[in-house]
């Protein structure tokens, strides 16, 4: 997407620099614009812990890297595949909720398979990364012609009113390579003409709604208002949100769906409101081996710090400051599961449907042979 009139991807390789992967500092924004490289497995591992890349599309697509940088590891003495395989289990265990960390490693150590030479290895490697990256970007524009639908109908309706629309978390094109999931439709429907305003949930305690959400939106020239996470339910109560747009970091084959804490309540607003309620997602966040993602899904517990502290901008640096007495203990989980049943439907790369196995099956057919 376009800031300052240049295009960006949240992740790419420099052409005139082959090798290094570089990055937009997650951390940083909107306080500073600031590109990381990483340059090894160690590099991504950090990254995408400490959240400087985060969002489940692009932690899929830095991982990949991150095994396209394992192949620049290899030792003449190592083996190949206990080095890949070390590499991979390395980059999965970063963090737990987003399936697509664990998609794109699977899918890099396929594509490598039975390949010997190293050269080769690096080479189809990078290729493999590569490719990852450009069908999950198409992934997310598909999801956004979908999305846009329902965008548009709930316009017309309103006849010129702009359409209120929700969303949690940063589900933007800074998470996933370009466009995003939960914002493509917004994007598209921009370009369109049709009106329409954003409620953005600041998104305790990482903030990634008012950080990120709310500088993406403004870059595009997207109308929007920054509210507090717990403001939802009283905007739905007063007939100002028309949908609830969010991303997914984990879906189940029966629809129920892990994204950031706090969007089950966002969920249950809506369906007390009869609000629509989407989930937008690329087919990489569908986790097809669970079922029941309350029981199955695995929840990110991040470290206190996190709640006990705010951070934000002050004479010109990045400083964060307590906000609750010394001893206090802090809870900090990363993401909730929002149930099928609340869920109107699931907008995907591949069409709109049900929160339901029946119609999740019959979508995604390939994936259950
Ligand atoms: O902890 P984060 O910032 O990685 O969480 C991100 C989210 O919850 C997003 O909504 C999700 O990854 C979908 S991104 C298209």
């Amino acid at each position: 997407m376009l800031i300052d009139g240049k295009n960006y991807e949240s992740i790419w390789v420099d052409e005139n620099d082959q090798g290094i992967i570089r990055v937009i500092d997650q951390q940083k924004l909107p306080f500073f614009f600031e590109i990381k490289e990483l340059c090894s497995v160690d590099d991504v591992y950090t990254a995408i812990g400490d959240m400087t890349v985060r969002g489940a599309p692009l932690i899929g697509a830095a991982a990949a890297f991150g095994i396209y940088l394992a192949t620049r590891e290899l030792t003449p003495h190592s083996s190949i595949h206990n080095h890949l395989s070390n590499a991979a289990g390395y980059l999965k265990s970063c963090r737990p909720t987003a399936v697509n960390l664990s998609w794109a490693v699977d899918l890099m150590l396929q594509n490598l398979t039975g390949i010997g030479d190293p050269e080769q290895l690096t080479e189809t490697a990078l290729k493999s990364a590569l490719e990852i990256c450009r069908t999950e970007k198409e992934k997310c524009r598909l999801i956004g012609e979908y999305g846009l639908q329902i965008i548009s109908e709930v316009a017309e309706k309103k006849r010129g009113e702009p359409v209120n629309i929700l969303t949690h978390c940063n589900a933007g094109w800074l998470a996933c390579i370009d466009y995003g999931t939960a914002t493509a439709p917004v994007y598209l429907a921009r370009e369109k003409g049709i009106p329409q305003h954003i409620w953005v949930d600041e998104t305790r305690p990482k903030n990634q709604g008012a950080r990120l959400t709310a500088w993406e939106l403004g870059n595009q020239g997207v109308p929007y208002t920054l509210i507090t996470d717990n403001s939802g339910g009283h905007l739905m109560q007063k007939g100002m949100v028309d949908l609830v747009f969010v991303g997914c970091d984990r879906a189940t084959r029966k629809g129920d769906i892990a994204n950031k804490i706090g969007t089950y309540l966002k969920a249950l607003s809506a369906v007390d409101n009869n609000i629509p309620f989407y989930a937008l997602m690329p087919s990489s966040s569908i986790d097809f081996s669970l079922y029941e993602g309350l029981s199955e899904i695995i929840v990110e517990e991040r470290e206190q710090d996190e709640v006990t502290s705010v951070t934000g901008y002050s004479d010109g640096v990045i400083k964060s400051v307590r906000i609750c007495p010394d001893d206090a203990r802090a809870g900090n989980w990363g993401f909730d599961v929002t149930p099928a049943r609340l869920i109107t439907g699931l907008i995907t790369e591949k069409g709109i449907c049900r929160a339901d196995e029946e119609s999740i099956m019959e979508l995604f057919s390939d994936k259950f042979k």
